[in-house]
């Protein structure tokens, strides 16, 4: 699991590929001009990639170990789930589903880090009829995710280990039906705002993917993101605010309590839900 709240400057994290300082006269990195804030000039010679995430080693159970091995899961699994994703030839997650039950042209809803994933795989056992992919880089909650999709034998599920960001960009335009972002880490310190999922930028390429009249749902448990994000949200030019401008949404029946939510609520957090549709 990524960090959250107080421990947004974790000294044991583990691992760097969250900010990789990289030479810029190697390989590019990104074609894609509209992501200008994930990449930081940092001098002459390196760029620094901004990540959302901040990946962390964590214990992996025996359940989530043998989803993420045994062969009666990998249908879940879209790419390899061990290590950082690899999302390479992932441009379309429609014909992920053309041969199940529901085929590919059924609605589509993306959950983009859905960490240990019950919330998610509540939603896609209460609507079998739609489709859900869901995208993490957390590998013990991909493993818990694929293994809860298998033991409820679920159709209309697939996971995806990687940066969604990266993603969306490989997608095409006008794919998706709703894009869920449930408790995105709030990064609260100022000098990490920038590694807010919610920003004019990551938004340009969040709405590229939507189909026109799709959402994008977001929640958090952190006052001061949820003001930030209608903000943000409020000034993009093709989302409207399902609640009009400047208000938040009642929390919808759908929306499960996510672990985080609880974890926000029992640290006497309020909870602001945010749906914008695609003009
Ligand atoms: C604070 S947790 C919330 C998890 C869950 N939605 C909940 O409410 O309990 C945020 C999750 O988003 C994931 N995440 C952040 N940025 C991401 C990205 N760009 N692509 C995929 N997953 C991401 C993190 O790994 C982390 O597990």
């Amino acid at each position: 699991m990524s960090q959250h709240s107080d421990i947004n400057d974790n000294v044991n994290s583990t691992d760097t590929t969250d900010e990789q300082t990289l030479n810029s006269t190697s390989e590019p990195i990104n074609n894609d001009n509209s992501t200008s804030q994930e990449i930081e000039p940092t001098s002459d010679k390196h760029i620094r990639i901004v990540n959302t995430f901040m990946k962390r080693r964590t214990h992996m159970n025996k359940n989530a170990e043998l989803a993420l091995t045994a062969p009666e899961f990998s249908e879940y699994l879209v790419n390899n789930s061990f290590g950082d994703g690899d999302l390479t030839g992932i441009d379309n997650l429609r014909t992920l589903f053309a041969d199940s039950p529901n085929g590919a042209d059924a609605p589509l809803t993306v959950e983009i880090g859905f960490g240990l994933g019950d919330s998610f795989i509540e939603m896609a056992a209460a609507d079998p009829t739609r489709n859900f992919v869901g995208v993490e880089v957390h590998e013990p909650g991909i493993g818990k995710c694929a293994y809860m999709a298998g033991t409820q034998d679920l159709s209309n599920v697939k996971i995806i280990n990687g940066d969604a960001i990266q993603l969306l960009k490989q997608l095409p335009e006008n794919h998706i039906d709703r894009i869920q972002l449930y408790f995105p880490d709030p990064w609260q310190k100022k000098r990490h705002y920038k590694r807010r999922f919610v920003s004019p930028e990551r938004m340009t390429i969040v709405t590229r993917s939507l189909k026109q009249g799709g959402w994008f749902h977001t929640a958090t448990d952190w006052e001061h993101y949820a003001f930030w994000m209608v903000e943000v949200l409020d000034g993009f030019v093709g989302l409207t605010n399902k609640a009009g401008k400047g208000n938040f949404t009642e929390r919808p029946d759908f929306r499960p309590m996510t672990k985080f939510e609880r974890r926000g609520l029992d640290r006497g957090h309020g909870v602001w839900d945010l749906i914008y549709i695609k003009d």
